[in-house]
């Protein structure tokens, strides 16, 4: 049997940078020399969810860089910080080996300047309802670090995952917002373990016993969605956080059935084309977010 053996030392050299400064010397010399530049924003804790979007990005980029930023702005919780699960030198390992260009490693110290105030948007709806209802100042966080590290990289692209389906939504309304942000925002689909539950780095802090309840709450929208078509919205949110919740390790913190780019809650299935599931679950102490999307309302021929 044949092994094949990668030795790294004869990848293509990754470069790590510290600093903001040195960051932008280092793509201002790129992008002269006409490379297209694909981003992708991380917190660390590294796994297949992340991977997915950096060879994405890597596939329709010239040069992909990769943030690597435990971003404190965006913890409402002290203790979701304390034991956010990282390993720096697990994360650059992996990012080697997908034959990252640049990888900006920050200190909250050199990212945030002293003092410094974060930035206004108009952002309306989209930050205040489920997960900025639940997080306060979580957002703000998010809109916070996203907009200095997109004015520092000056991407043409940045990968964002549907995973954090709120986010995303987040982030097109900032740049919409912001005539200096010329990047293009591009979704990606969630990935899932086996079992169907959503990769998360969270996910190492679940205990066995945890780890074999959290897959229900997937299920429990993928009935939501098999319930939807004799139900009514409001009893489909019932029906899946009752489901979810027959495991007692399991409390739901929300769970709202809304217009897919408003994120308003609709009422009934025909008021929108695009309608998605977005929940928050309890697994223990681990807080997991997830969403599914529901199929397009058929209009029966009376209704047509
Ligand atoms: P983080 O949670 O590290 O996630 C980085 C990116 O990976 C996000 O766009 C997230 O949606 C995506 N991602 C995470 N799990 C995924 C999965 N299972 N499938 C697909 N994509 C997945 O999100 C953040 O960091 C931060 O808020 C950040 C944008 C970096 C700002 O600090």
């Amino acid at each position: 049997m044949s092994t094949l053996l990668v030795d790294i030392h004869n990848l293509p050299s990754m470069k790590e940078i510290k600093y903001r400064s040195e960051l932008t010397q280092e793509l201002d010399k790129l992008r002269s020399e006409g490379k297209s530049i694909g981003f992708v924003p991380t917190m660390g804790g590294l796994h297949e969810g992340h991977l997915s979007l950096i060879r994405r990005c890597k596939s329709e980029n010239d040069l992909t860089v990769v943030s690597l930023f435990l971003n404190p702005t965006q913890f409402n919780d002290p203790k979701d910080l304390e034991t956010y699960p990282h390993n720096t030198a697990e994360d650059l390992e992996a990012l080697e080996r997908e034959g990252v260009d640049i990888v900006f490693v920050p200190s909250p110290k050199d990212m945030y300047d002293q003092g410094e105030q974060p930035p206004h948007y108009n952002l309306g709806r989209v930050v205040e309802v489920m997960e900025g209802k639940h997080r306060p100042g979580h957002f703000e966080g998010v809109v916070w670090v996203v907009s200095k590290l997109f004015k520092l990289v000056h991407p043409d692209k940045a990968y964002f995952g549907e995973k954090d389906y709120q986010q995303i939504a987040v982030i097109r309304k900032m740049v919409q917002e912001d005539p200096q942000m010329d990047v293009e925002i591009i979704s990606c689909p969630v990935i899932r373990e086996d079992d169907g539950l959503a990769m998360s780095s969270r996910n190492r802090r679940l205990n066995e016993e945890e780890r074999a309840a959290a897959p229900r709450i997937y299920e429990g929208l993928q009935r939501g969605v098999e319930w939807s078509s004799a139900h009514t919205v409001p009893e489909v949110e019932s029906m899946v956080v009752y489901y979810i919740e027959e495991n007692p390790l399991l409390r739901v913190e929300y769970f709202e059935i809304v217009e897919g780019n408003t994120l308003e809650r609709v009422e009934a299935w025909n008021e929108a084309k695009s309608i998605v599931g977005c929940i928050t679950v309890y697994c223990g102490e681990v807080r997991l977010i997830d969403h599914i999307r529901f199929r397009p309302y058929q209009l029966t021929s009376s209704e047509a």
